[in-house]
């Protein structure tokens, strides 16, 4: 396996990736809401790239069975029915419906890769599992979605611990280029826990606007046996096996 990882969506040369694995990451917040929202049993996830697209895309698709979903500076989209908080993805509110859903990082990383060969949608909470699926490519791009083209360090934690997990299934140890490398040096100096995530730049900035607790479940290591993948603009689960 040959692995890049970039750092920021403004890093990703969209022309070059058509043999490729993506697997996308914005732990705090836009995947992990994205994967809480899979494990209750949302039906599919369509990224919009602004709130308007996703108000169009929501009429088009009908908006019977349809939930409007995203932030703004973190706090739900007036009008919209959720925000981007894992906790809100519950079983009652989002099982069974379609998610559109417009973050300002995530959703913007989602949609410059849709190029891909494949694209999965990952997290800490579903790590493992996207680790397994992953595992088998030849040519994989991890893509941070960072914050507003800034360099994210939960992001790149767990993109360098995605690595890590990686190196176990595997025979041969990947081969990395220098941003994977530097993700896996410091996916071995910080423990990816709700500590770690309050204490960066984006989880202080969820503490400011009284969302804080976020944090905590984003940092669930694991506690979901799910992959998502995106295919035509939409995001559904794979099998895991
Ligand atoms: C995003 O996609 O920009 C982030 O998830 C921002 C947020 O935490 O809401």
């Amino acid at each position: 396996m040959r692995a890049r990882v970039h750092f920021t969506v403004a890093e990703l040369d969209p022309a070059g990736l058509q043999d490729r694995t993506v697997v996308v990451l914005d732990i705090l917040r836009a995947t992990s809401s994205m994967v809480a929202a899979l494990a209750a049993g949302a039906r599919a996830i369509y990224p919009a790239s602004n709130p308007e697209e996703a108000v169009r895309l929501a009429s088009s698709l009908g908006r019977e069975d349809t939930l409007l979903c995203g932030e703004r500076k973190g706090l739900k989209v007036e009008g919209f029915h959720l925000g981007n908080s894992p906790a809100e993805f519950t079983p009652e509110k989002v099982a069974g419906k379609r998610l559109i859903m417009n973050t300002t990082n995530g959703t913007r990383a989602l949609l410059s890769v849709t190029t891909a060969e494949r694209v999965y949608v990952a997290a800490l909470l579903n790590l493992a599992a996207v680790a397994r699926v992953v595992a088998r490519a030849e040519e994989l791009t991890i893509l941070c979605a960072g914050r507003e083209d800034r360099f994210a360090l939960e992001d790149a934690v767990c993109a360098g611990l995605l690595l890590e997990r990686i190196s176990e299934l595997r025979d041969e140890e990947p081969e990395l280029d220098d941003a994977a490398s530097a993700a896996v040096v410091l996916s071995e100096s910080f423990t990816p826990d709700a500590e770690f995530l309050a204490e960066t730049i984006a989880g202080q900035a969820l503490a400011e606007i009284g969302l804080g607790g976020d944090a905590q479940d984003c940092a669930r290591l694991d506690v979901h046996d799910i992959v998502p993948v995106m295919s035509e603009r939409m995001i559904r689960l794979e099998d895991a096996s």
